[in-house]
């Protein structure tokens, strides 16, 4: 998809955050970084454990910190990873990114050797479980 601009400092941000990931098992480091209404930034990194499935994704722990920081709209994300071509985020991830922001939020994919691609919360998915089914209960 075309997107008017880049976001240079999300990108430098999401990179930072990428130096301190925990990933002593896959060797992938994944870096995050949300802009949110206010237009602060909160960061985060992947955090894996010896028992896999604990491990934690860069994404959630941006979104956290975003929201232990007392913010709950995210309006941009970026995520970067040192792979041939930008990494998506995972299905979870997907949904906690549509938990805390608008479907046309853009959230922006980047390699470490500098490919950049954009998508956005509503094409990351489509047909999304929200609140609204839960209207009878
Ligand atoms: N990972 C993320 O942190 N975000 C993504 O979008 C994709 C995957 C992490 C999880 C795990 O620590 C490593 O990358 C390999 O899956």
């Amino acid at each position: 998809m075309l997107m008017p601009n880049t976001a240079p400092d999300l990108r430098e941000a999401a990179m930072a955050a990428r130096e301190n990931a925990y990933a002593p098992y896959s060797n992938f480091k994944v870096g995050a970084a949300m802009r949110a209404a206010s237009g602060k930034i909160y960061i985060g990194a992947n955090v894996e454990n010896v028992s896999y499935p604990v491990g934690t994704c860069a994404e959630e722990a941006a979104l956290a910190a975003m929201i232990v920081a007392g913010e709950t709209e995210v309006i941009e994300a970026y995520v970067i990873a040192d792979s041939p071509e930008p990494v998506p985020p995972c299905g979870a991830c997907r949904q906690r990114l549509k938990e805390f922001g608008k479907d046309d939020v853009t959230v922006w994919m980047g390699t470490t050797d500098g490919k950049e691609e954009a998508t956005t919360i509503g094409d990351l998915l489509p047909g999304a479980f929200d609140a609204g089914y839960m209207t009878r209960s």
